[in-house]
């Protein structure tokens, strides 16, 4: 996908990254040969990084396809941590599955298939990390429902929050996606439970603490 970063930069980014594992190599591989949308290996290692910085051990993913960020974030919260990867298509669930399987982590991942925010509402407790990559146009009801849902100190990251560079421009009436993610972008600044930064790497990562 076309993130905001000029071209040149984020072929430079992309080359100082250190090699991943084959499993992940190919699920890079198969989203560019069939469009899916994954957040990338830059994006995927700023996932790992702030689960370790906070030392996160249960996550909740709302929107995995196939699997990669989850595959990420199962890495980061180690042997007793848990992810649960929620999408509302079996078939990438299935895909996911086989992925976590090969990278030997699919004893870390727990895979709800269905809507994410009905997921959520299935699993009790709160959570060190949830990170949002669902359909943009719910991204405000996201808002109101996963962040009573972070515990305090922990982290709610969501992708594409500068959607093409489209958020910052003023959206048609019509343009529902980009309405919803200004709204979201302006919840997520206002908030007097968040502490929000947005990252603006590849299509903008918005990295929001619960501060109480
Ligand atoms: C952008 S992709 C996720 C990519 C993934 N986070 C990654 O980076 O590897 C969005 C996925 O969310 C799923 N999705 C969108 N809205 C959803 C919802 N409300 N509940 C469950 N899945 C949803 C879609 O089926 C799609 O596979």
């Amino acid at each position: 996908m076309k993130g905001i970063i000029e071209a040149t930069t984020e072929k430079y980014i992309s080359a100082l990254l250190p090699p991943r594992p084959p499993v992940v190599r190919e699920m890079e591989r198969y989203a560019r040969q069939h469009d899916v949308p994954i957040v990338g290996p830059a994006c995927g290692r700023l996932l790992y990084q702030l689960a370790r910085l906070i030392d996160a051990r249960r996550v909740f993913e709302m929107g995995s396809a196939i699997g990669y960020s989850t595959l990420w974030l199962a890495r980061a919260v180690g042997e007793r941590g848990t992810v649960y990867y929620t999408d509302s298509d079996p078939a990438n669930a299935r895909r996911a599955k086989s992925y976590f399987r090969r990278a030997g982590l699919l004893n870390r991942v727990r895979i709800l298939i269905g809507d994410a925010l009905e997921s959520l509402e299935s699993v009790e407790g709160q959570f060190d990390l949830i990170f949002n990559d669902v359909d943009k146009r719910q991204y405000p009801k996201v808002f109101s429902r996963a962040v009573p849902r972070v515990r305090v100190g922990g982290l709610f990251i969501t992708d594409n929050v500068l959607w093409a560079g489209r958020a910052a421009r003023p959206a048609a009436p019509g343009d529902v996606p980009t309405r919803a993610i200004q709204k979201f972008n302006r919840l997520i600044y206002s908030s007097p439970k968040l502490f929000t930064t947005v990252v603006p790497l590849r299509d903008g990562f918005a990295v929001c603490q619960r501060i109480k």
